[in-house]
């Protein structure tokens, strides 16, 4: 529990290592005014497509609204996770590990190797199978309802995600169901992160610049802002959208389209007034899964970029690279690919 008691709100100076020298904060300019677009899924299915793909080329990154999770189930999964790191320290201390291999977890900072910076920021990690089985089992038992709540909202959530594949799928003019099978059907991580109120928060991350490595992330956002997604060499600023999910793609949907569909890098401020908690669901391949570019994407032109690797080994080794928002992506991921 050591590092969680760092996170105390009251704490007037922060420690160093959770102070980063200017050079590693570049501010958000909130490029000349650029917002994430917001997909209303309830469109017609051509503008849907059409919707998602423009949006997920241009930014990587998207809104969705009327997605079909809902209220209900989104305001219960906020509240029971809010509960949850209220609970008295006591409650929680059985569940905290630095052991990345743990499948129910908290733990503290960031998990990609960083150069001894610490984040300010505090996660639950679960894991969910499909079908769900006993998953829930090694989840938290309280609060009490935390695990039918949880439940609920991933079957919901990832058949969200699963729909924005398909969708995604047909409008690169593939089969719908082309990204179903293992590259989407190993666990589903949910990364509850709680942010508590940050006293400096000019000097320090909840988050670094990182890149998920999964197939696809589905983030309940939460209402109070702190996300910021690179774009042109700026930070946009997401401002939140009242039962929205923030969409984005995970380094292994970059890889199997071959650089069509970038990962973007986006990193989580904070704030000194209010804790903020947010839920990023994540589909993921399955470990045995080989993932590299499809033949669909390859071409004398295009010529492909990335190597072949089980989703197991990418991630060994990408979680070993020292990531910074001066590497880009590309560069990052041939150096991991070189390293093998
Ligand atoms: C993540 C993430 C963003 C946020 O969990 O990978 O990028 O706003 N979270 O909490
Ligand atoms: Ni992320």
């Amino acid at each position: 529990m050591e590092n969680m008691l760092h996170l105390t709100p009251s704490r007037g100076l922060l420690p160093d290592e959770f102070i980063f020298s200017p050079d590693q904060l570049p501010p958000a300019i909130s490029a000349a005014g650029v917002s994430l677009p917001v997909v209303d899924m309830s469109r017609s299915r051509d503008e849907v497509r059409r919707a998602i793909l423009d949006a997920g080329k241009e930014f990587g990154f998207f809104m969705v609204v009327n997605h079909g999770v809902s209220e209900e189930a989104m305001r219960d999964m906020e509240a029971v996770c809010q509960e949850f790191f209220q609970l008295p320290a006591a409650d929680k201390a059985h569940l905290f590990s630095e052991d990345p291999s743990k499948a129910t977890r908290i733990f503290s900072g960031s998990i990609f190797e960083t150069g001894g910076e610490n984040y300010w920021r505090d996660c639950l990690r679960l894991a969910c199978a499909f079908p769900v089985g006993d998953s829930s089992k090694d989840w938290p038992d309280k609060p009490q309802r935390l695990r039918e709540v949880v439940e609920k909202f991933i079957v919901l959530t990832r058949g969200m995600g699963m729909e924005i594949l398909r969708l995604l799928c047909e409008g690169m003019g593939l089969r719908p169901d082309y990204l179903e099978g293992d590259i989407s059907g190993g666990d589903v991580v949910l990364h509850i992160n709680h942010y508590p109120p940050c006293p400096n928060p000019d000097t320090t991350l909840g988050l670094p610049p990182h890149c998920d490595r999964n197939l696809l992330t589905l983030l309940l956002p939460s209402l109070v802002p702190g996300l910021e997604v690179a774009y042109n060499g700026d930070w946009i600023k997401v401002v939140p959208v009242p039962n929205s999910f923030v969409v984005n793609f995970g380094l292994q949907l970059e890889v199997v389209t071959n650089g069509m569909l970038k990962s973007i890098e986006h990193r989580v401020t904070t704030n000194m007034a209010v804790a903020r908690t947010t839920v990023a669901t994540c589909i993921m391949p399955a470990a045995d899964c080989l993932i590299g570019p499809a033949e669909e994407f390859l071409s004398e032109d295009n010529p492909p970029l990335y190597r072949t690797l089980t989703f197991r080994d990418f991630k060994r080794t990408y979680n070993v690279v020292k990531l910074g928002s001066s590497l880009n992506l590309t560069t990052n991921l041939k150096n991991v690919q070189k390293e093998i």
